[in-house]
């Protein structure tokens, strides 16, 4: 982890202190014109910079492999502002149906401003070349995807866009960086929701979106405009977070594996998806491109009907009920109901996502604990 900056204490604080200033007064007009020529890194208004962001914007390239990184209000305000940034009236921008469901809410957006959508079904990703035209902007995708877990291989899609100039941006949420640098596969631009497992305790909300130094003056010019700048405490929040990123990190891919080679077998679990398991579909490729592990998330469908899966879900005591994803609780919901609940339900049930699929987002608790938690819900099916 990087030390924090110098700061005017006399001794350093192990801590980055919370900057809450709005603004600044300014030392002199020469200082005005270096922070606005770019000469040094100065702070005037908080929609432009702010000093605690800025150290886990720094914090946050540096997991990525990246040049640099900008963090704003919200994973979908950073997935948003990579569309605004990069996409015009008639461009192609590809989508895959299997991504975060609000990204479908902002592709309603899109197609009102011009912008053309194809959606693909994430196991479908090898045909992306096949769904290219000469106005293809952008191919946007997750791996793992939420919630099915479905695996792309993201050097095979850099491959593909490369040859037509798009840029393909990789929604690494589900990864995170302990498991996958997208950069290092040859994408243009990773995506997270630091909320989830970079956050990791369920008590802030952020985006970040990590690249080269030219996408990052390109987004900070479009966080400039539009004010997404996230606030000086929930970068504090973040920071603290990442200290233990890596430990967490590590326990929920050992927790997942445990759980899902537990659930494998139960006649009353189907189509379970975890790309640790060597009878995953994406098993291959995730080895390839994943390390360290797969992750902390799976999804399997619960018995035949919803009723199942809700009195599943009803009769676990250790494992909570809620959205949200990569946190230091074990979190399990019916993405049907919940995360994907504003896709029109054809769209839902025509890739995978069924009335009784469960997302599970394994925590760091002791997995002996999970395992009977879970063993006593299945009983009560
Ligand atoms: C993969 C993925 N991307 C983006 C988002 C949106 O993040 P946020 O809730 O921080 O806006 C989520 C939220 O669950 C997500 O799972």
């Amino acid at each position: 982890m990087m030390k924090g900056p110098l700061t005017p204490y006399g001794n350093k604080p192990m801590v980055t202190p919370i900057v809450n200033s709005v603004n600044y007064e300014y030392e002199s007009f020469e200082v005005l014109r270096q922070i606005t020529d770019g000469e040094v890194d100065g702070y005037t208004y908080h929609r432009d910079d702010n000093p605690t962001v800025r150290s886990v914007e720094k914090i946050i390239a540096q997991m990525e492999d990246a040049e640099d990184c900008i963090i704003v209000t919200s994973g979908m305000a950073a997935c948003t502002m990579v569309f605004l940034t990069y996409l015009s009236a008639g461009d192609h921008l590809i989508l895959f149906h299997d991504i975060y469901g609000a990204n479908y809410k902002v592709s309603l957006i899109l197609e009102r401003m011009g912008v053309e959508i194809t959606w693909l079904d994430a196991s479908d990703w090898p045909l992306v070349e096949k769904h290219m035209k000469t106005n293809t902007a952008m191919v946007f995708c997750e791996t793992p995807t939420n919630p099915l877990c479905k695996i792309m291989d993201i050097h095979s899609l850099a491959q593909m866009t490369k040859k037509i100039n798009a840029m393909l941006v990789v929604d690494n949420t589900f990864a995170t960086p302990f498991h996958q640098n997208p950069l290092k596969l040859g994408a243009d631009l990773v995506v997270h929701s630091a909320t989830k497992g970079l956050g990791g305790h369920n008590d802030l909300m952020a985006g970040a979106i990590a690249g080269s130094k030219s996408h990052y003056d390109a987004l900070w010019f479009t966080r400039q405009a539009i004010g997404t700048t996230l606030d000086a405490y929930s970068a504090s929040l973040l920071e603290r977070g990442l200290k233990t990123f890596s430990l967490r990190a590590e326990k929920m891919a050992s927790n997942a594996l445990q759980i899902a080679r537990h659930l494998e077998h139960n006649p009353h679990i189907s189509n379970l998806r975890y790309p640790g398991l060597e009878s995953d579909q994406g098993h291959e490729t995730a080895k390839k491109q994943m390390h360290n592990g797969f992750g902390g998330m799976m999804a399997f469908d619960i018995g035949k009907t919803q009723e199942d899966a809700k009195k599943f879900i009803s009769s676990l005591d250790s494992i909570y009920h809620a959205v949200s994803l990569g946190s230091t609780e074990t979190l399990i919901c019916i993405p049907y109901l919940t995360t994907m609940l504003y896709l029109p339900s054809e769209r839902r049930l025509g890739f995978g996502v069924n009335a009784n699929t469960v997302r599970l987002s394994a925590g760091i608790e002791e997995p002996k604990t999970l395992i009977a938690d879970l063993k006593k819900a299945l009983k009560a099916i």
